[in-house]
């Protein structure tokens, strides 16, 4: 196997997935409520991290119905009767395929960090069985607000900080813009009820988001320190991000839904 393009950026560990699937379930959730999923559906869901929306296509498509679970790192997956669980380096090997296709595809937090993110976009319209649906979720490059911080400096070093973890991210490879150019190619590749949403919140300090926002800042210590923040700068922003006094605006999150054409439809 050869793998071409950056690597991923984030070491799989509930640490960072787990607030990652708290701020982010009930987005998803709602999207793929939206869409529908029965009974007896074929479920694929790429990058599936530490499963929770794996599990949640499972409830949903019920005893009778299948999900794939594809990523790099298995790790944090559990293969069910109705979970299947496939080890896969999506820059260099094909999407798991099943007889005829998918039901609904979902991938969240994956594309953007991907190299060859047009091409598996094309790959997952094609592998959609037709009025299949697609649910992809992104973070998107946005603009942090401090609403409360202990001083001026702090207000500041959050600022610098997020806007880092973005920065860096960036130059390493990772599209954070993607998720504001989906719409026009499923428009293009013809997918009908194409329709995205965009969210932002505020997180708290000791809550989920700010956990997610810290841990991100350890995982690219390194990477950060490069850019002239110095450890002491980070100490303090993970000291900030629990503490409840703190109050901070989220990743923007962007979901975009689409079905594929029938272009057989019942008469
Ligand atoms: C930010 S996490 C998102 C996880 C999950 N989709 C969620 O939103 O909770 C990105 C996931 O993509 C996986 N990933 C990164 N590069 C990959 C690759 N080349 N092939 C397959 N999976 C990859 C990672 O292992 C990780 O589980």
């Amino acid at each position: 196997m050869t793998t071409t393009g950056q690597r991923y950026q984030f070491r799989n560990s509930p640490h960072q997935l787990h607030p990652l699937q708290d701020v982010l379930d009930p987005h998803t959730v709602r999207e793929l409520a939206r869409v529908g999923v029965k009974p007896g559906a074929r479920a694929l869901d790429l990058g599936a991290g530490a499963g929770s929306i794996t599990r949640h296509l499972a409830t949903l498509v019920g005893p009778a119905g299948k999900v794939t679970a594809v990523d790099i790192d298995t790790c944090l997956l559990d293969p069910t009767a109705v979970i299947d669980v496939y080890q896969r380096d999506l820059r260099a090997e094909p999407i798991p395929t099943t007889g005829d296709g998918y039901d609904i595809i979902t991938a969240r937090c994956l594309l953007e960090h991907l190299p060859n993110r047009a091409e598996l976009l094309q790959q997952m319209i094609h592998l959609l069985r037709p009025s299949g649906w697609l649910v992809l979720g992104e973070i998107v490059y946005s603009r942090v607000l401090v609403h409360r911080a202990p001083t001026e400096s702090d207000t500041a070093l959050i600022t610098r900080v997020v806007h880092t973890i973005l920065d860096t991210l960036t130059h390493r490879g990772v599209d954070l813009h993607w998720g504001e150019t989906t719409p026009a190619l499923l428009l293009a590749a013809g997918m009908n009820h194409v329709q995205a949403h965009s969210h932002t919140e505020t997180w708290t300090g000791g809550g989920p988001g700010c956990a997610l926002y810290a841990n991100n800042t350890h995982q690219l210590h390194d990477q950060l320190t490069d850019t002239g923040l110095t450890p002491g700068d980070l100490d303090r922003f993970t000291e900030l991000m629990s503490d409840p006094h703190v109050v901070v605006s989220s990743y923007q999150f962007t979901t975009t839904h689409a079905q594929k054409p029938d272009p057989s439809p019942p008469r």
